[in-house]
């Protein structure tokens, strides 16, 4: 799956313009984001947290494909959370059906760093068995 959801609004999210870091909680795995080489050809909007999971084997479960249509791919961005793109109306009203929801929630597929500090983002215990890292 994947692509647009041609329902939602398109709205132009600024992406990263200096290296950054991504650390995922709770495997504590670190990852560089160059924006010369941000992910390509994974779910979610380009150079969401979502993508960047994805492209360093951190499977994070995305039902709907990374087109905000679902809201499996929730996320706390503990660190960051200022760099991150404000939350669409589509994204505020599909996160409200994600469980324990904090001011620091997110989805995954339409949350877009800007670079201009490091992240971190912890995947909720609930959704943990449902992450793997490729080994
Ligand atoms: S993967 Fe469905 S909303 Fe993010």
């Amino acid at each position: 799956m994947g692509g647009q959801n041609p329902y939602l609004s398109q709205i132009e999210v600024p992406l990263p313009k200096t290296k950054y870091r991504v650390t995922f909680l709770p495997m504590n795995k670190t990852v560089e984001v160059d924006p010369d080489h941000l992910p390509q050809g994974y779910d979610g909007r380009p150079g969401s947290v979502l993508s960047i999971a994805l492209a360093n084997g951190i499977l994070l479960d995305h039902s709907c494909g990374g087109v905000c249509a679902c809201s499996t791919c929730h996320v706390y961005v503990k660190s960051g959370l200022d760099t991150c793109n404000q939350s669409s109306d589509d994204e505020d009203d599909m996160i409200q059906e994600a469980p324990g929801l904090e001011d620091c929630s997110r989805l995954g597929c339409q949350t877009v760093p800007d670079g201009s500090k490091d992240v971190v983002v912890e995947i909720p215990e609930w959704n943990r068995n449902l992450v793997k890292e490729a080994h």
